[in-house]
């Protein structure tokens, strides 16, 4: 697999539908970001808190199937219903949970058009959005986060893990602490913060800050915390009342 002669290309978003880029990043997925791995470890002790036996967990974007990986060695009892809008992605996806397809159910579907999502499940008591929120325009978002409502059992929890907008005009302070990650991570992007930076905004994908999601979930009538935050990568939590 030819995975060094796919790169990431400057100003267009990222081609999830192209077999070699689905390829590459599955195979790259923690350069760049250098907590991913902390970051998937503790959702998935929230994961093991927060999901009630014998109901779903819907992952909206799950991609590759890499969190799924960890959630069914983490979470005894587990069942995934798992939406992506990617085919090569899902391919991938059941390839690596081949051992845990009785307890999952993969869709092929956009979730900018998630008013159209059908679920056969009705008892879901967690459900995920990792590293796909901001690929959603704002408005997308919002209707994505009333969509998570509606299909949340009472007391049920959403769960965000995400790039998240950053201030990079900080940047004679964030640099220290992006080479620090970079310095200590298991696969290394081999950037400076500037380039990091540069690649992230000419993707043009549609970031936020953790306080304008929170704002749009506790207008969707969540409770909410950001949970954990290291530079651009954050995880928020969120909780329909009972
Ligand atoms: C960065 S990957 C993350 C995959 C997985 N959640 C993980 O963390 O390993 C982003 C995923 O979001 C999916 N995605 C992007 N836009 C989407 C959309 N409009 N509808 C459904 N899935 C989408 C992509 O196909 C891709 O699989």
């Amino acid at each position: 697999m030819p995975l060094k002669a796919v790169c990431y290309t400057y100003g267009m978003k990222d081609s999830w539908h192209d077999n070699l880029f689905a390829s590459h990043w599955d195979a790259t997925s923690n350069a760049g970001n250098p907590t991913r791995q902390q970051q998937l470890e503790i959702l998935t002790k929230i994961v093991k808190a927060t999901y009630q036996p014998g109901s779903t967990l819907l992952d909206l974007g799950i991609g590759s199937g890499q969190v799924e990986k960890l959630l069914f060695t983490g979470v005894p009892g587990l069942s995934v219903v798992g939406v992506d809008s990617s085919k090569e992605m899902l391919r991938l996806a059941k390839e690596r949970l081949v051992d845990n397809l009785r307890h999952t159910v993969l869709i092929n579907h956009d979730l900018t058009e998630v008013s159209t999502l059908k679920l056969d499940a009705t008892n879901i008591s967690v459900i995920l959005s990792v590293q796909a929120l901001h690929e959603l325009t704002h408005s997308e978002k919002q209707s994505l986060f009333k969509y998570v409502y509606s299909k949340l059992i009472g007391g049920g929890y959403y769960l965000i893990v995400d790039r998240f907008t950053i201030n990079a005009s900080l940047e004679q302070a964030l640099t220290p602490v992006w080479d620090y990650l970079e310095e200590h991570a298991g696969q290394k992007s081999g950037q400076s913060f500037s380039e990091y930076v540069k690649k992230v905004q000419d993707k043009q994908d549609f970031t936020a800050t953790p306080q304008q999601h929170m704002e749009w979930l506790e207008q969707t009538g969540f409770l909410t915390e950001c949970v954990y935050i290291n530079m651009d990568r954050g995880i928020i939590v969120a909780r329909k009342a009972q």
